[in-house]
């Protein structure tokens, strides 16, 4: 059996011998990477691919099955090892440390929860559920019986919940009776009551008791305690095909309904694996602590199944950076020794704003590394993050990925290959990223600046959108075809540094979350008082970006409350995370001769440009640009 060991990189001559390995031989390299894990049945061939199809096969033949290899694995050699360390909202309530064996028993008795109430392989199960640990066992539960979890954010409203269990024809929802935010309750259970009005779909719903709260139990509501205590702690893996459906995660596109990305199982397993191995260079006996909600990626690939896979302890949180106060994500790197701990610029952006007190008071000796995700890092946070938190021992890896990519594409390796602040920097072993220029040809000289692009399949490339072949297609692969495009600009250094700029398309990424323009427009179109609305993102001072709604109204003698309906009508469509910052009504919007809304110019205005707007004198309405910058 190959040691996934033997080709993480512990120097940069490794990194740059396992990249050349890795691009000039492909097939041969991942094998090796691949061979690794415990296979069920060896596959057919590492590798077959089509851009223009598009269609990406990995390990094609094998099975496996991701939860052996998460737990079964681990149980011979770190069986009392703590896997999931779950630290609660409530400084007060005692965290628990669940060990791999008391992990792969839980996990075994939802499994025959799942099957029990009539989960098969290929089944999909939607999860909506507070960050604790029955999340993660929820979740490796479904992988061990092949059935594909669809994780919802638990802070998406109920009518985006209904859309996302709809789209993926959900049999099952797992939520809770309610959930702890800071010194807040949400009432998860009737958010998902009023969503499974419209989801015929669903047969059965799994309650898990965590606030206490008295709520009325439906037809199909079941009760967590009482269904584990109905079942045996022991279930069989199932050896799954390689290429079947893992999970679907729902992310924003620019335009429509959100896409339902899926994951297959066994490339999945093991980019996840070797990219958490590879950034983090985590050692046997690291406190890892990944602070992302697992309703994202971030928390699927490096809270979930990344560490597990490698028989890591990772850390779960229940709260909020600033509950009871700004000190709690160093109260609790202190208490839990933590040596690695990823979280968002956004994150950091807000705890820089509070006195360093609230760092200093904690003695952060046990960090090692430090890691940031979800979008671009501004160099005042960065060397803020490097200095009062890192005490400057600590490297910084800024990884740049996405949902589909579904593990760290870009980033520095920690402690091996070098950090450049604001600079995701280089590839990861195995990936192949260019910069084409305007007219798609591949940039090939360092110092450019262009859009991203990925030449090479990688195993953990998202297979398809659920249900929209064709959108995978459009959105992704045909823009730049035999490319995989992710819509980010980013250029490099003259050492070949990637630096990502940011989204080249309609979606905005606000405190870390990426938002699709053309949904918050659609609800803001609600209200039965607007006719048109435009929403871009401007730069924020915490949250990366925010949101600048400008609405046209029927009747302007109507808009004293117009903001909080607005806001209202955003919160229970999409939810809270999707407000946009201002909200400025206008008498028209600057459109082509086409009728396309001239965001551009938009983005100016939001940015508090006055003129400089370039040639306005093609637009249908040029005079409206005055208007609305007056008026702004
Ligand atoms: O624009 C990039 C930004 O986040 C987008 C992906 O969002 P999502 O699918 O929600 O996944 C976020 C967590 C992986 C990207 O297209 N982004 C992500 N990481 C970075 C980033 N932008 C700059 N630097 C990063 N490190």
């Amino acid at each position: 059996m190959e040691k996934i060991d033997n080709y993480v990189p512990r120097s940069i001559d490794d990194y740059d011998r396992l990249y050349k390995e890795s691009v000039t031989n492909p097939e041969f390299f991942w094998e090796k990477i691949a061979l690794s894990f415990i296979w069920r049945k060896k596959w057919n061939n590492v590798l077959s691919f089509d851009f223009n199809k598009p269609e990406f096969t990995w390990f094609n033949g094998g099975k496996l099955n991701i939860s052996e290899n998460c737990l079964d694995r681990h149980l011979l050699d770190k069986p009392n090892q703590t896997a999931i360390l779950f630290e609660p909202n409530d400084p007060k309530e005692k965290h628990q440390e669940i060990s791999y064996r008391e992990l792969h028993e839980r996990v075994c008795r939802f499994s025959n929860v799942l099957k029990k109430n009539n989960i098969n392989k290929g089944d999909r199960v939607c999860l909506y559920m507070p960050m604790v640990p029955e999340l993660a066992i929820a979740v490796l539960a479904c992988s061990r019986i092949g059935a594909v979890h669809s994780v919802v954010f638990a802070g998406f409203s109920s009518t985006a919940l209904a859309a996302r269990i709809s789209d993926a024809d959900c049999k099952m929802l797992i939520t809770a009776d309610g959930s702890f935010r800071g010194n807040k309750t949400i009432d998860l259970k009737s958010i998902a009551d009023e969503a499974l009005v419209s989801c015929k779909s669903v047969k059965v719903s799994i309650i898990l008791k965590r606030i206490n709260s008295n709520i009325k139990l439906n037809k199909i509501d079941k009760w967590w305690h009482d269904e584990i205590s109905m079942v045996s702690n022991q279930c069989e893996p199932v050896g799954i095909d390689s290429e079947d459906p893992l999970f679907i995660l729902y992310t924003s596109g620019s335009t429509g309904k959100p896409k339902g990305m899926v994951h297959s199982c066994g490339g999945y397993m093991v980019y996840s694996e070797y990219s958490f191995k590879n950034v983090f260079q985590y050692k046997r006996g690291d406190i890892y602590w990944c602070t992302a909600d697992i309703g994202w990626i971030t928390g699927h690939s490096y809270i979930v199944y990344g560490p597990l896979l490698s028989g890591a302890t990772t850390v779960m949180f229940e709260g909020v950076p600033s509950y009871p106060d700004f000190g709690r994500f160093w109260e609790i790197c202190e208490k839990h020794n933590i040596t690695h701990f990823y979280t968002a610029p956004t994150a950091i952006r807000a705890l820089a704003k509070h006195p360093k007190s609230f760092v200093s008071k904690y003695n952060l000796n046990s960090l090692k590394v430090l890691g940031t995700v979800g979008e671009p890092i501004n160099e005042e946070a960065w060397n803020w993050y490097n200095e009062v938190v890192g005490k400057k021992t600590c490297p910084i890896v800024d990884t740049w990925w996405q949902t589909e990519t579904g593990g760290i594409m870009i980033s520095s390796i920690a402690g091996v290959t070098d950090q450049k602040p604001t600079f995701a920097t280089k590839p990861m072993i195995g990936i192949q990223p260019v910069l084409l220029d305007n007219n798609g040809k591949e940039i090939s000289e360092n110092g450019k600046e262009g859009v991203l692009a990925i030449k090479y399949p990688w195993p953990s490339i998202a297979r398809t959108i659920y249900g929209d072949h064709e959108r995978y297609k459009n959105v992704y692969f045909s823009a730049y075809p035999g490319y995989y495009f992710p819509g980010d600009g980013a250029l490099t250094d003259s050492n070949g540094n990637y630096r990502i700029t940011g989204r080249v398309d309609d979606v905005v990424i606000v405190s870390g979350h990426n938002l699709g323009t053309a949904p918050i427009e659609d609800a803001i179109n609600l209200h039965e008082n607007v006719v048109e609305s435009a929403l871009v993102g401007f730069p924020h001072e915490i949250k990366g970006n925010a949101l600048y709604a400008f609405v046209i109204l029927k009747d302007d003698s109507k808009s004293d409350n117009i903001s909080k309906e607005i806001n209202k009508l955003i919160s229970s469509t999409i939810g809270p995370i999707a407000k946009p910052e201002k909200i400025q009504l206008v008498p028209g919007l600057p459109k082509t001769r086409s009728g396309k809304i001239m965001r551009r110019i938009l983005r100016k205005i939001a940015c508090g440009e006055k003129d400089n707007f370039g040639d306005i004198s093609t637009l249908l309405n040029p005079e409206i640009v005055k208007v609305i910058v007056d008026k702004n």
